[in-house]
């Protein structure tokens, strides 16, 4: 039976994502070419402060920046982590799935792949905004926050008529971190993952305490156990503050898509919001994530 076809992007940048993939799509691009265009408008655009070349650098002012992208029809997966001196890292991670049998490339050796692949280092890439910022860090008016909402991801899945699904999730990471710090939105399993035969999820928030639980695949496992993509969100991130319990403060929302084309979102946060568009919606909608209160996981 075909499938409605439907594009989901958690984060504030979603706005731009979400559009940029719906618009691939609908023009008839693969799911996994949606997903990718939707996510290099993001990191594209200046203006989006937690993706590419907006976000925000780490504690020695360089853009180090994670994305992983994952097909459903083949079940592959490429990601690229701590990445310097490129805008697109969702690109590079595509040629990591395209071209090589490896899944994920860091630092220096990703850094040398993307050369490789015919994108140019282009030194720390701050823009001025992400300059002001750095500069507030060095001062002390501004630092790494490890509870509450301290930097935002872009995790982007699609599913087309034909139910085939993909998705990705591009991020700066947590702002001025560690050199060498990544989180969840690089590793499969954890920031995203992708079932062909069930559905995809992909997750917005602190690396730690999501990476630590491999949220994104229990989402789709859930999934595939008969919940629906609303339901398996709301348990994981009951599940994810039920394992966390000792840490106050924990910022997470996650969406899932069906391979029906049903959907759903929630968080550990009351104002969190995703954006879906399909053809139902008529166009792209904001949704709220439904929270998941600290209560609710007894
Ligand atoms: N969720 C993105 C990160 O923690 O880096």
């Amino acid at each position: 039976m075909p499938s409605p076809a439907v594009v989901l992007s958690t984060g504030p940048s979603g706005r731009i994502c979400n559009p940029a993939a719906w618009a691939a799509l609908t023009a008839g691009e693969l799911p996994i070419d949606a997903v990718q265009a939707g996510l290099m408008a993001a990191e594209s655009d200046p203006e989006c402060i937690d993706i590419g070349y907006g976000g925000r650098p780490d504690n020695e002012g360089w853009l180090s920046l994670d994305a992983a992208i994952m097909d459903g029809a083949r079940h592959r997966a490429g990601s690229v982590a701590g990445l310097k001196g490129c805008k697109n890292p969702i690109a590079v991670a595509r040629k990591v799935l395209e071209t090589t049998p490896h899944v994920l490339l860091v630092g220096e050796g990703a850094r040398k792949f993307a050369t490789a692949h015919g994108f140019p280092d282009e030194g720390p890439l701050l823009t001025d905004t992400a300059r002001a910022a750095y500069q507030k860090f060095l001062a002390g008016e501004a630092r790494p926050t490890f509870t509450g909402h301290s930097h935002d991801t872009v995790g982007c899945c699609a599913v087309d008529a034909h139910g085939d699904l993909a998705v990705g999730c591009s991020t700066s990471g947590l702002d001025f971190k560690l050199p060498g710090r990544v989180g969840d939105s690089p590793i499969i399993g954890s920031g995203l993952y992708v079932d062909n035969a069930v559905g995809a999820a992909t997750c917005m928030g602190m690396g730690e305490q999501m990476m630590q639980v491999c949220l994104a695949y229990r989402i789709v496992a859930s999934m595939e156990r008969g919940l629906s993509p609303q339901e398996a969100c709301e348990e994981a991130v009951r599940a994810l503050l039920r394992r966390r319990a000792g840490v106050s403060g924990i910022h997470c929302t996650v969406v899932a898509l069906a391979k029906d084309g049903t959907s759903g979102g929630a968080s550990s946060y009351p104002e969190d919001v995703y954006y879906r568009s399909s053809s139902a919606d008529d166009g792209t909608v904001c949704v709220r994530a439904l929270q998941v209160k600290v209560g609710d996981v007894a």
